[in-house]
């Protein structure tokens, strides 16, 4: 029955660790997805992040079904944790939230809503994370593009930014990275936030954030939630997607949160339940035990401590990579300028490679990176750093 099905491509991201782990040359190096490596080159699991599931193991919890909106705490701790805790439309009970299956689950299942509710397209930004497209695709929408990143330059394009902002329909939905914009690692200043944050209230747009990094960009989780809060204190009734993917470390477990800033409490109440009918035709109800561990972190101030010392250290040593791999790009005699290496923040590095200079990387060095030229900098390591620069010196300046 399946004879009309032909071979799919493989997914530009996962599709390359796939690759990679089919390749046995001793040196292959996975700068593909974003998933955080310790400097050994190995997965890492934040200790704050075994306590908690030392203390987790030890309650005896059962394994019954959550409910469809996920684990009420998570919830609340999740939105507090992007709010801030003295944040008004949240102690007003105006923010309707549900936990999702990470950042992926809630853009589909507001990309949903959003469909039902009359979008019929959003915007993203040029360049964006590439399943954004089909997430939004995938749940209805025409999916348009703003400018976002001058390739030049290598930096934010932004009068390009505003003017096409301007230039949208009246009450469209425009997708913005909170922080450590995925791929380039270009971010809007505060000031610059402002002005996107003024022209998006002219033109009554629903801002709809995806909060992949918070704590991940700079290493402090209150300062990547920057825009986000200003929208809100700028009187933006916004939506919020986030992972705890990446700042907890938990990309497996699959914990997220989707909110929405609403006018009322009641209000608020009926966008809870309009989200948990896209959730249970979907997937159900979320799993447990990832936000068992992010709630268990985030209710004990200590337990919080430790992970904003963590989640620093995971920041502070992409951070010296940055520094490392342009120098040793300098140091080879580069034709080419490297700062952009060490002004992009998060977990990226938007290399400005051609993709003919990524598929020379990955067939002569067999060193895995996105097409587009983005390096997963959290795959650098202090023992795989050189002989990345030498290969990027041999396909760029051969
Ligand atoms: C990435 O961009 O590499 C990550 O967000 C992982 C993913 O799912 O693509």
């Amino acid at each position: 029955p399946w004879e009309k099905f032909t071979m799919a491509p493989p997914d530009p991201i996962i599709g390359l660790t796939e690759a990679y782990l089919k390749d046995d040359f001793p040196d292959k190096v996975n700068v593909g997805v974003g998933a955080y490596r310790d400097d050994s080159g190995k997965p890492f699991v934040l200790p704050v992040v075994r306590d908690a599931e030392r203390e987790i193991n030890l309650e005896n919890l059962d394994h019954e079904y959550s409910g469809i909106a996920g684990c009420p705490s998570f919830v609340d701790h999740a939105l507090k944790f992007v709010y801030g805790e003295n944040s008004a439309p949240l102690k007003e009970k105006r923010i309707a939230g549900v936990q999702t299956l990470s950042g992926t689950g809630g853009l589909r299942v507001f990309g949903e809503v959003l469909n039902r509710f009359g979008h019929k397209h959003i915007y993203v930004p040029n360049p964006t994370w590439g399943n954004h497209i089909p997430i939004f695709t995938n749940a209805g929408l025409e999916v348009r593009k703003y400018r976002y990143y001058d390739n030049e330059s290598c930096s934010l394009d932004f009068s390009n930014l505003i003017d096409d902002i301007k230039a949208m329909p009246e009450g469209s939905c425009i997708l913005l990275h909170a922080c450590a914009h995925n791929p380039t690692g270009m971010d809007p200043t505060l000031e610059q936030w402002k002005e996107i944050s003024n022209v998006a209230m002219e033109k009554n747009l629903l801002p709809f954030f995806d909060s992949a990094y918070q704590g991940f960009a700079s290493g402090d989780a209150r300062k990547d939630a920057a825009a986000v809060r200003m929208f809100v204190e700028d009187g933006h009734k916004i939506a919020v997607v986030q992972s705890f993917s990446k700042n907890f470390g938990l990309y497996g477990q699959r914990v997220g949160a989707l909110s929405v800033v609403a006018d009322t409490a009641d209000e608020s109440q009926r966008v809870v339940s309009q989200l948990k009918v896209h959730i249970r035709p979907n997937y159900s109800n979320p799993p447990r035990h990832g936000a068992r561990i992010v709630s268990k972190i985030l209710a004990c101030p200590e337990k919080t401590n430790d992970f904003v010392d963590q989640c620093m250290g995971m920041a502070n040593r992409i951070d010296g990579m940055r520094t490392t791999l342009r120098k040793a790009l300098e140091d080879l005699g580069s034709s080419r300028s490297w700062d952009h290496i060490t002004k992009q923040i998060g977990m990226f590095a938007y290399s400005g490679m051609s993709k003919d200079e990524v598929i020379a990387l990955r067939e002569k060095h067999h060193i895995y990176c996105t097409l587009d030229g983005r390096i997963s900098m959290a795959g650098v390591t202090s023992n795989n750093v050189e002989y990345i620069a030498r290969a990027i010196y041999d396909v760029t300046d051969k």
